[in-house]
């Protein structure tokens, strides 16, 4: 029922709630040893919901439905497989790249069963991309599927032994598993590894302004805030239909598209293939979705078709809608009240901070333009570039007392690089610039570095100039993120070239196609622009600064450190 929200003081809350309540929920909380997968699975799995639906899945070819206990005998499955067929033990790093598919789900689940550290990937990742994130992890396994597999050069990765693949007719080798094939024999039973509360489970790559991506390293506490707020912020209860549009390649697709709401067991509904106002709307309908966690972007698609497609279907099963990975604009909350009658929350967070953190809340009013309040357990606020905590509706840095349970332990192989994330030993600082009013909500202003986020998802303007300078063509090239209607910014790259190159829109649209081969299509530009130069410092940073102050015609700013 709408209004009737499981968080209904948030004050008093805010004041009493200890995350140490929350353990209790857990069989773990006595013995201290834990497995997330177990949490998620088998804790339902030998319960009163055992016959309940843990998973819809659905695309174009494919319908299916699993209870708890279908997901802990597949997942137990795929556990026996990859311990069989493998070398794979506690700790080591097993990546997942494949589009959405129930398979998608027994393997992250039954490696997490095993104690290894999953990796998940976008299917979209072309090879240079695979690379970068199987080598700096020095990955032993993956599971894949026969289509991807020329995306993954076996030949540079001396670590990777194992390759499980998920599809028709395969041939098997010493390296190549069927894994399919072995499941339908291997036994369904399973005995976890008992893990430690700070013993890794999950490693998302992401990026930033410098450098190649970065691995953000997540361990089994997490799951006490991925439950609680599936609880206090998603509004989970036992009845609902729970559907996160993301990809497991992103921390939205794990947090929330497998933990949050399995932890809290839910029934959630996956849709698989490329995202079509119809085939969204309809699957509302068809499963009677309650509770639906989505982005600004592919709400603005949404808005974009036009309210035709909106009358075609019967939507009123929906009661909770929520977004995240990119401001909400007011125009897009406008929009949800007219086509559903209700009012989209929107919600913070961030892969390094493992799960939501600010929210609007069902039962806070809700200001618009604001992500809302820190969850319960979670001290937000807004520092200088010294650490020193601002008073009300000053701007700064967004910042998060640190030891919160999601919070990333560590990037994968770089100590350095996590140290820097943190200030002062006390705050974490996001790289996003915000202010918080006099009633503590929080307003998302920008992004403090360079980091573009594109429809809602997040791309180092180093990882794409990195590759353009791998053109022959290219000498130099800056990156920036170009604001758009619909996909919030876009990429646009800045490049000069060698001698003996002309610019033409042939060479722009060959530009474009090799970043598109090399990492991904979202981290390809979508605009180049030709220059005889580019603005750097004396020490030969290219000034990204600059670059958008062009774009935007705006004033460049302090340009001292500019090269002549
Ligand atoms: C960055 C983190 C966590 C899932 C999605 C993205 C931006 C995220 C919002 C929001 C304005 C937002 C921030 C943040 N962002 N949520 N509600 N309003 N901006 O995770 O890829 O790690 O990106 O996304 O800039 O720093 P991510």
């Amino acid at each position: 029922m709408q209004g009737d929200y499981q968080l209904q003081d948030y004050e008093k809350a805010v004041q009493n709630f200890k995350w140490s309540d929350t353990e209790k929920e857990f069989s773990w909380h006595e013995t201290g040893l834990m497995n997330i997968a177990h949490e998620a699975i088998d804790r339902h799995a030998d319960s009163y919901r055992k016959n309940k639906v843990a998973l819809f899945y659905k695309d174009g070819t494919r319908k299916e439905a699993y209870t708890y206990n279908d997901m802990k005998r597949m997942s137990n499955k795929a556990a026996n497989v990859l311990t069989n067929h493998s070398t794979l033990e506690r700790g080591d790093r097993i990546f997942i790249f494949m589009p959405r598919s129930p398979e998608l789900y027994f393997s992250l689940l039954g490696a997490l069963k095993m104690g290894a550290i999953v990796g998940p990937l976008f299917e979209a990742f072309m090879e240079g991309a695979v690379y970068d994130r199987l080598s700096d992890s020095e990955a032993k396994a993956i599971v894949t599927t026969p289509e991807l597999l020329d995306r993954i050069p076996v030949d540079k990765l001396p670590h990777l032994q194992t390759i499980f693949l998920v599809g028709e007719s395969i041939e098997e080798d010493d390296k190549h598993i069927d894994l399919n094939k072995h499941m339908k024999k291997a036994s369904a039973a399973f005995q976890v590894e008992w893990l430690e509360r700070e013993s890794p489970t999950v490693l998302h790559y992401t990026s930033g302004s410098t450098g190649k991506p970065k691995g953000v390293l997540h361990v089994q506490e997490a799951m006490i805030q991925q439950f609680q707020t599936a609880k206090w912020v998603l509004d989970l209860k036992d009845e609902d239909v729970f559907w996160c549009t993301a990809d497991p390649g992103w921390v939205t697709g794990t947090a929330y598209g497998v933990f949050g709401p399995m932890l809290a067991g839910a029934t959630s509904l996956i849709v698989g293939g490329r995202f079509s106002t119809d085939n969204w709307y309809e699957a509302i309908q068809e499963y009677g979705v309650t509770v639906w966690y989505s982005a600004p972007t592919a709400f603005r698609m949404l808005m974009g078709a036009g309210a035709g497609p909106v009358g075609q279907y019967d939507l009123s099963s929906l009661r909770h809608i929520l977004s995240v990975g990119e401001p909400l604009n007011p125009e897009v909350i406008r929009w949800g009240m007219e086509v559903f009658k209700l009012r989209i929350h929107d919600t913070w967070w961030m892969t390094e901070t493992g799960a939501q953190t600010i929210c609007n809340f069902g039962s806070l009013p809700i200001k618009l333009g604001s992500m809302g309040k820190p969850v319960p357990g979670i001290e937000a606020t807004i520092v200088d570039n010294q650490g020193n905590v601002l008073p009300p509706n000053r701007m700064g840095n967004l910042a998060i007392k640190k030891g919160w349970p999601a919070m990333m332990r560590g990037i994968w192989n770089n100590e350095e690089k996590y140290e820097s994330y943190f200030m002062n030993d006390e705050w974490y600082v996001s790289g996003d610039s915000a202010y918080m009013d006099e009633d503590g909500y929080f307003f998302f202003q920008g992004r403090v570095d360079d980091v573009i986020m594109t429809s809602g998802e997040r791309v180092g303007p180093f990882e794409v100039e990195s590759k353009l300078l791998e053109h022959p063509a290219i000498m130099e090239a800056g990156v920036i993120g170009k604001p758009d209607p619909v996909r919030g910014e876009i990429i646009k790259a800045f490049v000069a070239l060698h001698e003996g190159f002309e610019p033409s829109e042939e060479l722009a649209e060959e530009i474009k196609q090799f970043v598109k081969k090399e990492l991904a299509a979202h981290s390809a530009p979508k605009e180049i622009e030709f220059k005889e130069k580019l603005p750097k410092t004396r020490s030969g940073k290219i000034m990204r600064r600059v670059l958008k102050a062009w774009e935007l015609n705006l004033p460049a700013g302090d340009l001292s450190t500019m090269e002549d």
